[in-house]
């Protein structure tokens, strides 16, 4: 049985102070034995993670990492860096860089590979668009994004957490129906599996407009291990209750 995992993703939003009570509540309250919890922060406040969050039973991570190991690469973090904040995990290939910053397959594989040399666990986001839901791409385009990073990894395929994120999903307030999240769960459930010989090593996570009125619901479907959450993440009240939601 793999425990659940509720891993939340702050974007580009925080600041030392409002962090500061955000991170406090959440100690107070999280109970490790629902669901692990995890932040993933922006890069200048992984100290204050470490500082926050060492005490108590929640992890960190970050949200990007250079795919270089070290050098003349000005503003790009490294994983050794990543290390040096005690980060467990990173999110790499969320669908926002790949938008935003033209990630393609093959540097979010090489990122993932990157992370996994280091030590850190990557969270591989894979998702379609609307445009490639509309066409009935969305089989292909995630095994795509997915296969890219199995066949740079290889061996370790069964350290990763795969998060499916449905662009259309992010930020919108709709997020897909229990039925899509199942079924795209299994596929790639059935494409780690094929990778590693495992049915049960790979977490795989909900992300997009995950909030405590649909918790219960997407994070009790077989082939979902836990939610990647967005906005609900900068409200400790609401993040907490989405790890209720996860009671075994
Ligand atoms: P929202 O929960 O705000 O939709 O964001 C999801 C996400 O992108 C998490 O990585």
């Amino acid at each position: 049985m793999r425990k659940k995992l509720i891993v939340g993703n702050w974007k580009m939003n925080g600041s030392l102070q409002t962090n500061q009570v955000l991170l406090a509540s959440l100690c107070q309250a999280f109970d490790p034995a629902n669901a692990d919890l995890a932040i993933c922060g922006s890069t200048p406040y992984l100290s204050q993670l470490q500082t926050c969050l060492s005490a108590s039973s929640i992890e960190w991570g970050a949200q990007d990492v250079s795919s270089h190991e070290s050098g003349a690469f000005t503003g790009e973090v490294s994983a050794s860096m990543l290390k040096d904040f005690a980060c467990r995990f990173v999110i790499v290939g969320h669908s926002e860089r790949r938008q935003y910053q033209g990630e393609s397959d093959d540097l979010v594989a090489a990122k993932a590979q990157r992370a996994l040399a280091a030590g850190l666990t990557p969270i591989v986001c894979v998702g379609e668009t609307a445009r490639d839901r509309e066409a009935g791409r969305t089989e292909f385009v995630v095994k795509r994004q997915l296969s890219a990073v199995i066949h740079a990894v290889g061996h370790c395929t069964s350290e990763l957490i795969v998060a499916y994120e449905p662009v259309w999903a992010i930020g919108t307030g709709e997020h897909a129906s229990a039925e899509q999240v199942q079924s795209v769960h299994r596929v790639l459930r059935a494409q780690l599996q094929a990778a590693t010989g495992h049915s049960d090593r790979n977490r795989i996570l909900y992300g997009g407009s995950v909030s405590p009125s649909n918790a219960a619901e997407l994070l009790t479907l077989s082939d979902v291990d836990g939610a990647l959450v967005g906005g609900a993440s900068r409200d400790a009240h609401q993040l907490l209750s989405i790890v209720s939601a996860c009671r075994p």
